[in-house]
């Protein structure tokens, strides 16, 4: 998320809290191969009741439909793919271990979903299935940790090279993997739709609900596979405009406009975007969408808080409020 929740009188600031950070990372690797089994070329077509087909120990299982989200966290001797010595695209102010923690039982777990097995990841067989292909990650500071997280599993196997960068902080970046012809991008882009970020001139966000931002979607032609990871950034102050129109805004004290909160224009941004991606048609595009998650920061996240936690949230703990389920 990166971004600082202004007003407390609604029930997200516990976002800031708790809450699994890691259980998504662990997942969208698996996610991006399930897709590749059963690649979902067009949002009309029906999705097949999960059948597949998952390689462990060199034998075909197959594995019957399987709530990813619906498990535990258990010690795991094997340990991570990477940590903060091996993998060299990791961001300094990221690195725990170059910055002296001591204990690194917190590496050493694994998540196992209830009804199935997880299966390792296994970065030569990514590799291998989006060989040729360029994935983009599209979104706001969840959709670059999980890039991040992603390219130092891969780089475990092989390096990538950086062949793009700009904006601040690196907001769009772009690898590419010689060994397999992989590209793997970062898109900035918080709100999906074009949008003017709040600034020192401008207390709040201005969103474009008809058209998608441009910054990704002008090379939307190039991807095969795009991961839309975001969320949070519609909790913030903004005016929502729709063609010339003000539809409205949400938490705008002292700007003249109806409150209308947020769920129906981020489902009109998504509207939006799932329509453009339908009308490129050029070749298969698979996409993957994930919307609101917990938070990836303990505290503040302006607050140069710790992670002083050792081990995963006890089950129970940081359960998702209401608003988040809707
Ligand atoms: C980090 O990874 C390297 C390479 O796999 C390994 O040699 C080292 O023991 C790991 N460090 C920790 C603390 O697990
Ligand atoms: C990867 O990016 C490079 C540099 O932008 C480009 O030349 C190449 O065609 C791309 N390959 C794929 C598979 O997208
Ligand atoms: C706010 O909008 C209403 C309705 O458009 C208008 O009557 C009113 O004068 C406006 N108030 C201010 C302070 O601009």
């Amino acid at each position: 998320m990166g971004t600082k929740f202004t007003f407390k009188d609604h029930s997200h600031h516990f976002l800031t809290k708790k809450l699994l950070p890691f259980a998504l990372y662990a997942l969208i690797p698996l996610l991006l191969f399930r897709l590749y089994i059963h690649p979902i070329h067009s949002f009309k077509e029906h999705v097949p009741q999960i059948k597949e087909q998952v390689p462990e120990q060199n034998k075909i299982v197959e594995i019957a439909s399987c709530d990813y989200t619906n498990g535990n966290w258990v010690p795991d001797k094997l340990g991570p793919l990477y940590n903060g010595t091996s993998c060299n695209t990791i961001k300094e102010g990221q690195n725990c271990i170059s910055h002296g923690r001591a204990d690194m039982g917190f590496l050493y777990w694994r998540w196992k979903p209830k009804q199935c097995n997880l299966p390792r990841f296994q970065p030569l067989q990514f590799l291998n299935i989006l060989s040729n292909k360029h994935l983009a990650f599209v979104g706001d500071s969840m959709a670059r940790n999980q890039l991040e997280s992603l390219l130092c599993l891969l780089s475990s196997v092989s390096s990538p090279v950086l062949v793009y960068r700009d904006g601040d902080d690196n907001k769009f970046r772009k690898w590419h993997f010689p060994s397999h012809n992989l590209n793997v991008s970062v898109f900035w882009s918080p709100f999906l739709v074009k949008g003017v970020e709040k600034n020192v001139n401008l207390d709040h966000n201005k969103l474009f609900l008809d058209s998608i931002d441009g910054r990704w979607g002008g090379e939307l032609d190039d991807m095969d596979m795009v991961v839309l990871s975001l969320g949070h950034w519609y909790l913030h102050p903004a005016v929502y405009y729709e063609g010339n129109t003000i539809l409205g805004c949400h938490y705008c004290p002292g700007l003249n406009h109806t409150e209308i909160g947020f769920y129906d224009v981020f489902r009109k941004a998504w509207r939006t975007t799932l329509d453009a991606l339908l009308r490129r048609r050029e070749k298969p595009l698979d996409v993957i969408v994930t919307t609101f998650s917990p938070s990836h920061f303990e505290g503040e996240w302006d607050k140069a808080g710790a992670c002083p936690k050792r081990s995963p949230l006890k089950k129970g703990r940081g359960r998702l409020r209401g608003w988040m389920k809707r």
